[in-house]
Order: structure tokens, then sequence, then C-alpha cells
């Protein structure tokens, strides 16, 4: 934070330079062996923007960035939320060009990142990278065509600010949508502490200081023996019933050992949250959905959270996955979905008569949050119903195809990166490729690509926990013939082939969208050569 913020005094100081100034701060960061890079304020980026399907229509929105106060259902937190969020997000037309004026009434700076979109560089919202921080006070307005339909979110490219409430859905509809449903409802899930049990940045803060943060007195001393392979066997009890009211004496606050997941591996999350919330309620005050029964209902659920994978059902009823990540996949009936950190799925569930729970487990973390859909008469299930949908059918997203319309045409690959995630949580180094991402030398080892290329990140993952692997800008085709997506979680231990056209110039980041993990250091940055 205050290295983000010796850099902004430092573009401060170039004046009135505009986004030239960036340019240039950009590309003397880059060693003078490396090919010189396309700033996001380069003629390229204009000229690609320019060749997008545009309708010529404008939605206006305002976003104010603010302090305040958030009931999550009986009970309130004090939290950092965008005061003036419409109700289910944001939602435009395909083709319509947005247009959010971020006021941003913080104590610190932020900015607004837009999530899954193939956007114009200049507006993907990640400072130092691609803009100057939006300082406390100040005002910034994002201007860019939204192409592609599909389900999307947003939420600050600014330290560890999206585990606030600092974030929301957008949602691109399709003027020609090939699906007929009756409804559609957006799902949002999250893991919460602010307010309750401390802030990001003490959660950040502790974690950084790895496990010699923590009283290890019942475990091993040695480091060697402090890596997560030793840990999967260790019960640190941190997996049960998380307490509000924080760790126990002498142990961590914030930091959960022990969520072991049968999906996920030894270690499905780091951080102990309180609550876990649907559309931010609690599961003891739910939100409820309703409609007559027979009702066809697409869903749309984002995972929001900084460090859970959910595990979703609706009780009673089967779902059929259409797209995630936006993007259309051939159709599966599933019981259940896991969503890593920034993925989306999207679903259509014919609705059953009765009041059943929409569950979603945090996935080895043996908590849930949960809405309610209504379609008759009947008495609530109890918070803690866990559906039976939940150890039913479950597809990776790796194992959907890629609809038709969404499969990259067959192609040489022109240039493959392999990416190996690095690092554990005893000194929580997090990295890709033993280089820790320094956001203030963001171009200090640049994956590089040139327009026009096939390319290929090859996320090998060299750790012992899953990584939800996220890319700005793009959307890549994951493993062959697979969905279409810009998260993609990656298990221990595996590789995770993702292919892209690259189409869209600029400089982008690809990093861990587990929040600590790319806070620390998990990101890298894909930058186009001029
Ligand atoms: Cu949700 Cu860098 O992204
Ligand atoms: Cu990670």
């Amino acid at each position: 934070m205050t290295m983000i913020n010796r850099r902004s005094v430092l573009l401060a100081g170039l004046g009135l330079a505009g986004s030239g100034a960036l340019a240039a701060c950009s590309s003397s960061n880059a060693s003078s062996s490396s090919p010189s890079l396309l700033s996001p304020s380069s003629s390229p980026i204009a000229q690609a923007e320019s060749k997008r399907r545009s309708t010529g229509r404008e939605k206006a929105v305002t976003l104010t960035a603010t302090a305040g106060s958030m009931d999550l259902g009986g009970r309130s937190v004090q939290t950092w939320l965008y005061g003036d969020l419409p109700q289910g997000g944001l939602r435009l037309s395909a083709g319509d060009t947005l247009v959010a004026t971020l006021n941003n009434h913080l104590p610190a700076a932020t900015s607004i990142h837009w999530h899954g979109l193939a956007l114009r560089n200049d507006m993907d919202g990640v400072p130092p990278v691609t803009m100057r921080p939006v300082q406390a006070g100040a005002s910034f307005t994002y201007r860019f065509v939204t192409e592609q339909p599909g389900t999307y979110w947003f939420h600050p490219h600014t330290g560890v600010q999206l585990d606030r409430a600092l974030y929301g859905p957008l949602i691109v509809e399709d003027p020609k949508e090939p699906l007929s449903y009756d409804a559609e409802w957006v799902v949002v899930l999250d893991d919460w502490l602010d307010g309750v049990t401390g802030t990001p940045d003490q959660v950040l803060a502790e974690l950084r200081k790895g496990m010699g943060g923590m009283d290890m007195s019942a475990a091993p001393s040695s480091s060697s023996a402090m890596d997560m392979n030793g840990m999967g066997g260790m019960d640190m009890g941190g997996g049960a019933s998380p307490s509000p009211s924080g760790g126990t004496a002498g142990m961590s606050n914030f930091m959960l050992m022990g969520a072991t997941s049968k999906l996920l591996g030894v270690d499905a999350g780091d951080v102990n949250y309180p609550y876990h919330l649907v559309n931010g309620r609690l599961a003891t005050a739910p939100d409820v959905y309703q409609a007559k029964p027979g009702t066809r209902v697409r869903l749309r659920i984002i995972n929001a959270g900084g460090d859970t994978a959910y595990r979703l059902a609706l009780g009673g009823h089967r779902m059929t996955i259409t797209h995630t990540d936006g993007y259309p996949v051939q159709h599966e009936d599933v019981d259940a979905l896991l969503l890593g950190m920034g993925e989306r799925y999207d679903v259509l569930v014919t609705l059953k008569d009765g009041v059943f729970p929409l569950t979603a487990l945090a996935e080895g973390k043996n908590a849930a949050g949960m809405a309610l859909v209504r379609t008759g008469s009947g008495a609530a299930p109890a918070p803690t119903t866990r559906p039976v949908e939940l150890d039913g059918r479950l597809l990776r997203s790796t194992d959907l195809r890629a609809d038709d319309s969404a499969q990259l045409r067959a192609k040489r690959v022109d240039r493959t990166h392999r990416i190996e995630l690095t690092g554990g949580m005893a000194k929580y180094d997090w990295a890709l490729n033993g280089k820790p991402f320094d956001m203030n030398n963001p171009t200090a080892n640049p994956f590089t690509v040139s327009s026009g290329e096939r390319v290929r990140l090859q996320f090998v993952n060299k750790t012992t926990m899953w990584h939800p692997m996220h890319l700005h800008g793009h959307t890549f085709q994951a493993g062959g013939q697979g969905p279409r997506k810009d998260t993609v979680i990656v298990l221990p231990g595996a590789t995770v082939e993702c292919d892209f056209d690259a189409d869209n110039p600029g400089q982008w980041l690809t990093h861990c969208h587990n929040l600590y993990h790319g806070e620390t250091g998990m990101m890298g940055l894909v930058a186009y050569t001029g």
C-alpha cells in the first residue's frame, strides 16, 4: 500500500501529461534487453476498441465507494461498499458502452477492475499497470464497449479491498439470447469477516508472516517438515466451526489449517471466515427467491469470495450447466457445482413445488451460506441443511466442452509460456516461477506475446494447494476442447493448458484469484510487444 502510494505521488509529480506519463513510466521499467512493450495508452489499444461491435448506446452508472454499514440479516457490520450499487448489479446489452463513474469516498486509493471482460486495456482498472490509482476524494470515469454477453463482475484491484463489500455483478445481456427461460436470478457467494473478526488488511498482515506467525508448538519445528504434505496429516482443528470471536488463544486469529477437501486437496483455504453469505445475507436470515412451480429459471452464479471455493446445490433439483465465465458450454445436467474464486456458472433449473435451500458449502471449511427458493407453502429448511445434491454428480470445469460457437478455431500454437505456480504456507511466498510479482515494477518479468499469435499459458502447479488462475482481457480455452474461461482451478500437482488468441493488445495481469495469494506475489504480466 505505501509503495503504491509512493508511486502515485511520483505519477502525480509528472503533472498533466495524462496517460502519456503512465506510458513513459511503464516503458522505463522494462529492461533494455526486452522488446518494448505496448503501453495501455498507445494507439493499438484505441484501434482494438474501435473494431469492437458497438451499438453506440451508452449506459451511465455511478459507483460511490464509501465506508458504511451493511446489514447481513440481523447483524450489521462496518465495511467498505458501493453506496449506490443497484440491486442485482449492473446490467447492459452486448455492444453497449459502459460509462461508470467511480467516486472514491474511501480513506484510501482504489480502482475498479471489470473481471472477465475483453475490454480496452486502459480501462482494465489495475493501478499502476493500466491506470493511476483513484485517490481518496477523487473520481474516475471508466468508458468501454462490452462486446461479449455473459455473467461478469467487478471489484477493486487495489490491495485486499475485494474482501470487503466492494464488488458487484456485471451482466451483459445477449440481444439474440438463444436460451429460453421465464426468470433470471443472480446469485453472489462471498466469504465474510470484515467488521466481524477483523479487516482484510489484518488478515494479509498475519498471513504474510507465514506459519512463523502462529504458535506452532504442537507442530514439527524443522522447516522442511512444514510443507503442506506434512500439514495435510496434521489435525490443526481449524476446519471445525469457525468462531466469530476469533481464534483460540495462542493460535492465529485468521489463518485456517486442516481445510481438507476431496475436490481440492489437503488445503482448500487459508483464511478462517466467520460467515458465508449468499447475496450478502447470512443463512440465518436468508435471501428468498420467489416463483411459481414449473418456472424455468436461469441462475447466474458468481463466487466473489477472497479465499473460499463454494460447492453449490439447490435441494431437490438438478441443474443444467449452460455457461461458465460468460461463455456457452455443451449442456450438462449436474447435482452440484464447484466454483473457485472469480469463477461464474450459468445454469437452468425448472422449479418444483415447495421451499428449497440453495446451499453454498464452503469447500473444506465445514460451513455454508444459504438462500431460499420458495414456490409454495411450507416451512423453510434450517440454515444448517446440507442437501444430498451436494454429494451428487459434479463436473469440474475442465470436464465441460465449449459450445461449438465458443470453440477457438484450430490453429498451431505460436508461443507457449510455462508458468509454474510456486510457494507455500510456511513462508507465505506465493509466486509464479518462484518470482513474487512486484506491483511497483510490473514489467520486470513479462510473459510477452505478439498480436495475432495463438498463445498457450501452461499453468503447472508445483504447490500442494489449489489455485484459481485468472487472465485479464481475454478468455482462454482450457485443455483442448474444454470451456472458454477466464478463471480456472488448477489442482495441486496438476497442469492446465490455457490457449487464447492474442487479439486484445496491452498489458494484462494473470494471477491467482485467491486474494491473499495474488496480493503476496502469485501474479504475472502478459504483455504485448510493440
Ligand atoms: Cu477478478 Cu485480477 O481479477
Ligand atoms: Cu493461489
